[in-house]
């Protein structure tokens, strides 16, 4: 079933947050999904390691460069979904799991030189396509750490520019938001939070709803249907 890898060579661009954000609200709606801890720095594991895992997920560490298609592959044969997180780098590690991506998702800050590092990413999945001499790799900017009360004008012009060069952006945003962070550190999904001690669940939760719906609304269309029914579950 579909993967989706987060991809960029730009240390801190919200890869592993934006991973475990969408992972646990595709689980919340019941499908399967395997969530891929490809960064040897293992920020996944450490999450996964607290409590409220939901039960539909399953994390899978301990990957190596040889070894992450088979385990992309195995994972996409026993989950509704495969969500792939990366380091900050740019490595064969990288190159092998895009080239097995039913969509790249590229998190970006909205400036100008961070913009510039999501371009290489992009770059990175349009040589995949030409190496593999296979189908196209869909990817797509996702904007991250933005501002929820204002759009500034840099952004707007960097949407744009994204645009002009036919590279998709995610119209939903992940913004700047403390329960984002506070998924790591109390482990769990958004849901579990405790809302005396962390503000704004309940936008994050929206935000959160429908960057997932757009996310899965991207793939192939049966991989829409799997998380539009939450009682049918992949074996
Ligand atoms: N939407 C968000 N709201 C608030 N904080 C965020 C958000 N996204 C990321 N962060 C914070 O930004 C920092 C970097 O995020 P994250 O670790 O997800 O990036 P990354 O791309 O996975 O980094 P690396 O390349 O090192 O793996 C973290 O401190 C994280 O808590
Ligand atoms: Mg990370």
């Amino acid at each position: 079933m579909p993967t989706i890898v987060f991809a960029s060579p730009k240390g801190g661009a919200g890869k592993s947050t934006s991973a475990v954000i969408l992972a646990t609200e595709i689980a919340a709606r019941g499908a399967t999904v395997t969530l891929i801890d490809a960064d040897p720095n293992r920020p996944i594991s450490r999450w996964a390691s607290l409590p409220g895992v939901p039960e539909t997920l399953t994390v899978v560490a301990d990957v190596t460069e040889e070894g992450i298609i088979d385990v992309i592959e195995d994972a996409a044969r026993r989950s509704a979904f495969v969500i792939v997180d990366l380091e900050g780098t740019a490595s064969m590690m990288v190159g092998y799991a895009v080239s097995t991506a039913d969509l790249v998702i590229v998190p970006t800050q909205g400036s100008t030189l961070d913009a510039a590092e999501a371009v290489r990413a992009i770059r990175l999945v349009r040589n995949m396509e030409k190496a593999t001499r296979g189908a196209s790799i869909p990817s797509a900017i996702l904007f991250t750490r933005t501002s929820a009360a204002i759009r500034p004008r840099s952004l707007t012009a960097i949407a744009a520019e994204f645009a002009e060069h036919g590279v998709p952006v995610i119209a939903t945003q992940m913004h700047e938001r403390e329960a984002f962070r506070a998924v790591f550190a109390y482990g769990g999904s958004l849901a579990d939070l405790d809302r005396s001690q962390v503000s704004n669940v309940d936008a994050a939760l929206r935000n959160a709803r429908a960057f997932a719906a757009e996310v899965v609304g991207m793939l192939p269309a049966a991989a829409a249907a799997d998380a539009a029914a939450p009682a049918r579950k992949v074996a």
